[in-house]
């Protein structure tokens, strides 16, 4: 296997609850992922990441974990991931699988068998938030203790002080690892040592934000060690397998301290996707992440979507505009140097789909008393043909309900149509082989981005006045041509 594969893959993000039910329980299972990777094979993505498909009583949809070293009934079985790790390597897709380190589920046996792993206090002793609302000290009744939860309740957060923890990780890693799997991303990887004082959080909290920034009490120096270890143990094991740590911080230089020369490979920026459809944010975006990691000797990575926010065309607008602009943003993307991610359904243009409360499963939506709504409209699972309201992804009801507009923008009519969202991101990642090399800058005018790698040049009007296109031939544009002339909201590739 090529070393440093990983350093300009294209991950294809799953959410395995949401891509393809094989057992007709409404519910996406491995499986079903397993019978969908020719689809991937032929998209033209380098690897997967799986979301957590472990044993969980559901409280956040698999981030909480009951046992690291199974498979949920309702997704599968180790037989049914072994299998699909094994197809998905004759196939030559590499596979990523979730860990969760942060928290357990309140359901881990080790939360009553092992409470030192746990972080307790005798009385609620400052005022830090959870992320999905509410405090983050819960009593346990049966002790009359507190015990922290960075996330809900039934995900207690683990002492990483305690030496313990590192070694159960060391073997949940190696279960893994021995089973063949291509390495890791790590769930909230910043967060996993808290300051140790257990110091006040300075207030008001920003908690509807996604990034991490206003936090003092994570972001520990202690992580460092950690990562270190983890990484000397994947170098034990042939194949180049890959950390990919979720760093949610929004200022890129304290995500390159996580993929240092000996730590991380990999570490999530979200930078576009905190960025607005604006030029200027969005190259000063790109500029900070390459100045901050290349200081590092490290890659950079690029997301524009997750299961964690509203899908894109309907953050830049939704409709047609925002269509227009998510197909520009992909070509974006997947132009620039280093690593991408796609989270499934981008490359069909799916947009947040409206539901009803009562459909709604995320723990935000109850945890805020309904003032925020919470991240089902992302996790709306995958449509793969016209008819409702399976659409192909299940012959029962779907967990979530399938809004009716699924049924065009399914994978199947996006088949037949040669301009679709599809055929644009498959062509995308068949030309991506060719790029290659740093990012020059073309200058063009307000409101346009374009830079060259090697012998591609990638322009995207974002909202300027339309543009007379740098010389070339145009290989892929997002929107058609008049006049070579880019409009706004458009992308074009040139060789
Ligand atoms: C995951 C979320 C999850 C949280 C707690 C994250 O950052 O991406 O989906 O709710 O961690 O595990």
């Amino acid at each position: 296997m090529a070393a440093e594969w990983w350093r300009d893959a294209v991950f294809y993000e799953i959410y395995v609850r949401s891509f393809a039910d094989s057992d007709g329980d409404g519910l996406g299972d491995l499986p079903g992922v397993r019978s969908r990777l020719p689809y991937l094979r032929e998209l033209g993505v380098d690897a997967i990441w799986l979301t957590p498909f472990y044993p969980t009583p559901d409280a956040d949809h698999g981030y909480d974990v009951a046992d690291y070293v199974d498979v949920d009934l309702r997704f599968g079985t180790l037989a049914d991931f072994d299998a699909l790790l094994a197809d998905a390597h004759a196939l030559g897709l590499r596979v990523i699988v979730d860990i969760v380190p942060n928290h357990t589920s309140i359901a881990h046996p080790w939360f009553r068998e092992r409470p030192e792993y746990y972080v307790w206090s005798d009385e609620v002793p400052n005022n830090w938030p959870s992320v999905f609302g509410g405090p983050a000290w819960s009593l346990d009744e049966r002790t009359g203790r507190y015990y922290l939860h960075l996330f809900a309740p039934e995900q207690p957060d683990l002492d990483w002080h305690n030496e313990a923890v590192w070694h159960e990780f060391e073997r949940i890693l190696r279960f893994w690892l021995d089973r063949g799997v291509d390495g890791f991303r790590i769930d909230v990887a910043h967060g996993l040592f808290k300051d140790p004082e257990l110091r006040d959080e300075r207030e008001p909290f920003p908690v509807t934000a996604f990034s991490s920034d206003w936090r003092s009490a994570v972001d520990q120096p202690e992580v460092h060690p950690l990562y270190r270890s983890w990484r000397r143990l994947a170098d034990t094991y042939d194949g180049d397998r890959v950390l990919v740590g979720e760093v949610v911080f929004s200022d890129p230089k304290r995500i390159a301290q996580y993929v240092r020369r000996d730590e991380l490979q990999l570490a999530f920026n979200f930078t576009l996707l905190f960025a607005p459809w604006d030029a200027e944010t969005i190259r000063r975006a790109i500029d900070g992440t390459l100045s901050a990691l290349s200081d590092v000797g490290a890659t950079a990575t690029w997301v524009f979507e997750n299961h964690d926010v509203p899908r894109l065309p309907t953050r830049f607008g939704g409709g047609a505009d925002g269509l227009r602009r998510a197909r520009a943003a992909l070509l974006l993307l997947l132009a620039l140097p280093g690593a991408a991610f796609v989270y499934a359904g981008q490359e069909l243009g799916l947009e947040e789909g409206e539901l009803d409360d009562a459909d709604r499963q995320d723990p935000i939506l109850a945890r805020t008393g309904g003032a925020r709504k919470g991240r089902d409209g992302c996790r709306i699972p995958f449509p793969w043909s016209v008819e409702g309201p399976g659409f192909g992804f299940t012959t029962a009801a779907p967990w979530l309900p399938m809004p009716a507009s699924f049924g065009v923008l399914s994978s199947a009519s996006q088949e037949a149509d040669s301009a679709s969202t599809l055929a644009l991101c498959r062509a995308a990642l068949r030309i991506r082989r060719e790029l290659g090399g740093a990012l020059q800058w073309v200058e063009i005018g307000p409101g346009a981005l374009a830079f060259t790698r090697a012998s591609v040049t990638c322009a995207v009007n974002v909202d300027g006045e339309p543009f007379e296109l740098p010389d070339g031939e145009v290989v892929l544009a997002s929107e058609p041509l008049s006049d070579n002339r880019l409009p706004a909201g458009a992308a074009a590739w040139l060789r």
